[in-house]
């Protein structure tokens, strides 16, 4: 889809919708005045029918006519002023409305860089589908094309907002796409083929190592974890150098990359697996990350580091009271088959830390606890450094995910002890989500290290805000915001 910018009046701009988000009162709105004014007051009308209020999440359509849009719908934000959230709400809530529509013109809130890139994610996020898999009639025959800003004038902050916005909401669908493609479709050697395509065609350097490299880098857990499976694993590393930039900051970005968990031997109930494709989520964030700062050319070093695999229970699949060893030399006794994910994690990880960046920071779908904990929106946030949380945190609000930082209390550190290994891979039922990161926090090293548990966010049963039902591309937007005011 492509974001315009114009400078046509709401009354002459021509489109198949057009979208006015209204903040507190109709009556004080500009722009219901002119299009009342060009219609004989029926915009209005609709809305005091429909008791529109201007309260956050009330949509009114109507077609006033006697103006260029054949359709106008009134999309409330509450009381207050736009935000970068609200205003990405309503070009999404927008763009979901007309996604079989042609064009779609809505009016920018605010006149600044910042609203336009809002504005221009949203409305690319809004318009996304997954119909991939579509036959027949169900095949859409029409798709939103253009959106257009409307805007007192083009300036060249406003124009930079529209592209950055396009290009982070496109990334963050490339790690939608990754997690809708069904698991049979995906496999970790197609995850790795995805990365390598996207990586040569932006000029970025990806190494993937398949079973008998990732043997060679002394994965045995990686390994572990992928015997019950007949898909061969991989290991891929993906890594933006940003041009022109001396001694840039550098991150270490992990992915846990679960094409699909079955359970292994500890199968999961049919009702749990249903959504385990969902599994490879952390990394479709992370691949969306990586590849919204190679084409920003972010000042700053990013690296991509994804294990992946299934996790099934074949003949050879691993079982609970299996050891193995680790890529840095601990022993790991296995527990319970289904806690894979820490698992290939924890190999990652101890490659990750050893490119030695300033930060080391996991998006993992890692517990059923987290979601527990925080409900299916928030992610949960594990980390000792101070620094990094806060500055995270900021990042997530600017942008209106929605994270929450829990205690990595050392204290449960003692649930991970085992009688015949240097440790074991689960605690106990409670604290499941925070003996999970202890786990993973034994393999950072002394890295400035953050896990974030993205299990309930990554995937939603419902559409929500600026995320469709299914893949959910959540943490793309925190992550560049956080890779921007590193270079800042
Ligand atoms: N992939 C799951 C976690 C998950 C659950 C992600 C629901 C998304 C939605 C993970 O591998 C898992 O199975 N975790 C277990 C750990 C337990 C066995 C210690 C869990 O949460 O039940
Ligand atoms: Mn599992
Ligand atoms: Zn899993």
């Amino acid at each position: 889809m492509k974001v315009t910018l114009s400078t046509d009046s709401v009354t002459d701009i021509r489109a198949d919708l057009l979208a006015i988000g209204v903040f507190g009162s109709l009556r004080r709105d500009p722009h219901v005045k002119a299009i009342d004014a060009a219609s004989g007051k029926s915009l209005s009308a609709v809305a005091r029918l429909e008791m529109f209020d201007g309260s956050v999440g009330q949509v009114v359509r109507a077609t006033p006519g006697g103006i260029g849009a054949k359709q106008v719908v009134l999309i409330g934000l509450g009381e207050g002023e736009p935000t970068i959230a609200s205003v990405r709400k309503l070009t999404a809530t927008a763009a979901r409305l007309a996604q079989s529509y042609g064009t779609l013109a809505v009016v920018l809130p605010a006149s600044d860089g910042a609203s336009a890139r809002a504005a221009a994610s949203g409305a690319v996020l809004g318009a996304y589908r997954f119909s991939r898999y579509l036959t027949g009639d169900r095949v859409p025959t029409k798709s939103l094309r253009t959106t257009k800003l409307l805007v007192a004038k083009r300036t060249p902050d406003l124009r930079a907002g529209v592209t950055a916005g396009v290009t982070i909401a496109e990334s963050a669908n490339h790690a939608r796409d990754l997690v809708n493609a069904p698991p049979n479709d995906l496999t970790p050697t197609a995850l790795a083929d995805f990365a390598k395509a996207q990586c040569k065609e932006l000029g970025m350097s990806c190494r993937v190592w398949d079973k008998k490299g990732i043997e060679k880098l002394g994965m045995h857990l990686l390994l572990a974890v992928s015997r019950g499976s007949s898909q061969e694993p991989r290991f891929i590393h993906m890594t933006h150098k940003p041009k022109g930039v001396k001694n840039p900051p550098k991150v270490v970005y992990v992915g846990k990359g679960l094409t699909f968990d079955a359970g292994g031997l500890c199968l999961k109930p049919a009702k749990s697996m249903l959504d385990m494709k969902c599994d490879m989520g952390g990394a479709a964030t992370t691949i969306g990350l990586i590849l919204a700062a190679a084409r920003l050319n972010l000042p700053v070093e990013v690296h991509a580091v994804i294990p992946s695999t299934e996790n099934m229970l074949g003949a050879d699949a691993y079982r609970p009271g299996d050891v193995f060893p680790t890529r840095d030399g601990k022993t790991v006794e296995i527990i319970n088959t289904d806690a894979e994910g820490r698992l290939v994690l924890a190999d990652a990880l101890a490659y990750a830390r050893e490119l030695g960046g300033d930060f080391l920071i996991d998006h993992a779908t890692l517990t059923g606890a987290c979601m527990v904990a925080l409900g299916p929106w928030r992610a949960g946030m594990f980390t000792h450094d101070d620094e990094l949380a806060a500055k995270y945190t900021a990042a997530a609000a600017h942008e209106g995910e929605s994270y929450w930082r829990m205690p990595l209390d050392r204290d449960l550190r003692e649930m991970l002890k085992s009688e015949i290994a240097d440790l074991k891979h689960t605690g106990e039922r409670s604290g499941g989500s925070i003996t999970a990161g202890l786990f993973l926090s034994e393999f950072a090293g002394e890295s400035r290290f953050m896990h974030l548990d993205i299990a309930g966010p990554a995937f939603q049963e419902r559409v929500r805000g600026v995320h469709p039902k299914g893949g959910t591309g959540f943490g793309v937007m925190t992550a560049v915001r956080f890779l921007e005011s590193l270079a800042s």
